[in-house]
């Protein structure tokens, strides 16, 4: 069997989760990958941090571009975070240097996921980024393999734990949006910068990735429609919940005849489907394809075990020798997308 060395940039949540999967399970990874995998090197900002972990025979590197780039590294796992910055930075280093990358980081993919993807493919490597959209659920995997035969018709889901808990806690306790906001912020739900979570924009990132996937179709971000759930109030749920419905922050993209159509925005869901029942902090994510029908995915869309579950389903996958592109690609057979601004529900 061979081996795999992996260099890990970012030892946070996502980061420390990996490492004690790859310490826990090294003998199960082996015995289904067919391979050794191992770490060669960490990075983070700080390097004498207690993070709960050992990190016993691995190099440090300050620099996450050395890191990325070193000869003993065949595939750079991306956990810092940030659209720009050293994770884009080391991410094109991995590329250019001949590695392959996994990332989880979707506000770098919604921006710049085009043009990594179209770097890897001339490099011959992989971006995968399974972690980067719904957490633990598979649900690239699901779209891109396990739909394969399908014509996708359309992917929506809740893909933001943080609103759907600030919108089903306001319903079940009857608190208003700023005294349910601050309790996230208490819980540490909340990214660093909030209006990333409740102005939609994190959940649309997860959108913009994941139509990409389904519709072959470039990462189109920028021609999203997108609403937070900022003015959302309890009277608006109560109503809503008057009328038999909920309300979700839900992501919805669909090809149609004009080009593909993707909104996030909170929507009237009936309040017994599926999406309708989801609480708290968990993610759903429906695929409709041609002969399918229809799949709904139901899980934890962040977290250090979920979020690191499914990095480990990537690092698993280039390990078994998986090449497969995962990103929209024009030369699937369908024709390229032409972002359209609006959407019919
Ligand atoms: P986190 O806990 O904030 O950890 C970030 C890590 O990156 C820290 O170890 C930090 O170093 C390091 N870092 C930040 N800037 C750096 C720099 N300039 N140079 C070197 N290292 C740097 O973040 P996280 O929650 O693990 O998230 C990591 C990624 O996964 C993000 O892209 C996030 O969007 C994505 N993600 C997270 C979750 C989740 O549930 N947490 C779910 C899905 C996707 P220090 O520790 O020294 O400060
Ligand atoms: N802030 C994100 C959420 C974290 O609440 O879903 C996981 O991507």
């Amino acid at each position: 069997s061979g081996k795999l060395r992996l260099g890990i940039a970012g030892l946070g949540t996502v980061g420390v989760g990996v490492i004690k999967i790859i310490r826990r399970e090294a003998a199960m990874l082996t015995a289904r990958t067919g391979c050794e995998i191992t770490i060669s090197a960490v990075s983070a900002r700080t390097r004498d941090k207690d993070r709960g972990v050992s990190l016993d025979g691995y190099d440090w590197e300050d620099d996450p571009v050395a890191l990325a780039t070193r000869d003993d590294v065949d595939v750079f796992v991306e956990l810092m975070g940030g659209s720009d910055g050293p994770a884009k930075a080391a991410t094109e280093a991995a590329l250019k240097a001949g590695k392959d990358v996994v990332t989880a980081n979707k506000a770098m993919l919604a921006i710049h996921g085009q043009a990594l993807a179209e770097q890897a493919e001339d490099a011959g490597r992989v971006i995968r980024y399974e972690a980067a959209v719904a957490g633990g659920i598979p649900v690239v995997k699901s779209l891109v393999e396990g739909l394969a035969g399908n014509e996708i018709t359309r992917v929506m889901g809740v893909m933001n734990g943080t609103c759907n808990y600030i919108l089903t806690r306001m319903e079940s306790a009857g608190l208003p949006y700023e005294t349910v906001f601050e309790e996230a912020n208490q819980l540490g739900y909340l990214e660093a910068d909030p209006e990333l979570d409740v102005g939609g924009i994190d959940a649309g990132h997860k959108l913009a990735i994941l139509a990409s996937a389904a519709f072959g179709t470039r990462v189109a971000f920028d021609a999203m429609e997108l609403e937070g759930i900022g003015r959302i109030t309890i009277e608006d749920i109560r109503a809503a919940a008057d009328m038999g419905y909920r309300i979700k922050l839900l992501g919805v993209a669909r090809m149609t005849g004009r080009g593909l159509e993707q909104r996030m925005s909170p929507c009237l869901v009936p309040a017994t489907s599926p999406l309708g029942q989801l609480e708290g902090g968990t993610n759903m994510v429906v695929l409709e394809g041609n002969a399918v029908e229809q799949i709904v995915l139901r899980g934890p869309g962040a977290g250090e075990g979920p979020t690191a579950s499914a990095v480990m389903a990537d690092v698993c996958d280039i390990a078994r020798g998986v090449r497969l592109p995962v990103f929209g690609q024009p030369a699937s057979g369908l024709e390229e997308a032409t972002p359209a601004r609006s959407v019919t529900p």
